[in-house]
């Protein structure tokens, strides 16, 4: 499939669970989605701009994490699918910093080095090519900033004697369809995982994308990693 197809495929799946998003998100990960996203927010570093990119931003529960955990200037929420962002700006009360932009990864409608870190959960293997996405990152990325992805393990080494990957495969997407009654969205997740380079080989990736250094960390016995990119200073 063509990068353009893949898009409109990917947004019009996020528009269409946008309901059912931050339900299932919980339920599915038995509330264990809101420990990653903290472990992710606390990787961020600040430095000249005092400005945040979450990219993929989906229902902002992430830019709702730095809002609470970290006091940025501005926490720019970037993601192609409208359904996702608006039931995100139900959320937002009083965190007044974060602005919702509706815009894909591949073209990031933001200046050069605008931001410190830009982080992005559970999105990255949404986005191909990926290489377009660590070019614009590091266009809007100040010398010195980062990159923090969390995204889920690939699931190719058995995780709890294979009980992740029986949840992965089997129960994961028939939950998913009970609830959002869409059959692809969930069966997508799964075999987006699948699909998705092992940690070393996206460290690889990230390097060979102009990243200066790479650090990675299994969270929860390697259901999630957290990935940090550094641009050079
Ligand atoms: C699994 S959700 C993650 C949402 C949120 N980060 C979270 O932690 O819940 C993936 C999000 O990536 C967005 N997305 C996928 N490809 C994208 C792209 N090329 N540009 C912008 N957003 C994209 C989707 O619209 C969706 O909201």
């Amino acid at each position: 499939m063509n990068p353009e197809a893949h898009s409109k495929k990917v947004s019009t799946l996020f528009d269409n669970i946008a309901g059912w998003y931050d339900f299932l998100n919980h339920f599915l990960s038995m509330g264990q989605d809101l420990y990653w996203r903290k472990r992710l927010v606390a990787t961020i570093r600040f430095g000249s701009t005092g400005n945040i990119l979450d990219l993929a931003a989906g229902t902002l529960d992430v830019s709702l994490a730095i809002a609470h955990q970290k006091s940025a200037k501005q926490i720019f929420a970037v993601d192609f699918s409208r359904s996702m962002l608006h039931k995100g700006q139900q959320k937002i009360h009083n965190a007044h910093n974060i602005m919702p932009i509706q815009g894909d990864g591949r073209f990031l409608p933001l200046p050069d080095h605008c931001v410190d870190t830009v982080t992005i959960a559970f999105g990255i293997r949404n986005i191909l090519p990926r290489t377009d996405a660590y070019k614009e990152i590091l266009r809007v990325l100040a010398p010195g900033g980062r990159l923090c992805i969390l995204e889920f393990g690939t699931g190719q080494t058995q995780i709890w004697k294979g009980l992740y990957n029986f949840y992965l495969h089997w129960i994961l997407p028939k939950v998913g369809v009970f609830f959002s009654k869409d059959p692809e969205a969930y069966q997508y997740l799964a075999d987006t995982i699948t699909a998705f380079p092992q940690a070393r080989t996206l460290a690889q990736e990230l390097l060979d994308a102009g990243f200066s250094k790479v650090l990675y960390q299994p969270l929860s016995s390697g259901i999630v990693y957290i990935h940090i990119a550094q641009k050079a200073g």
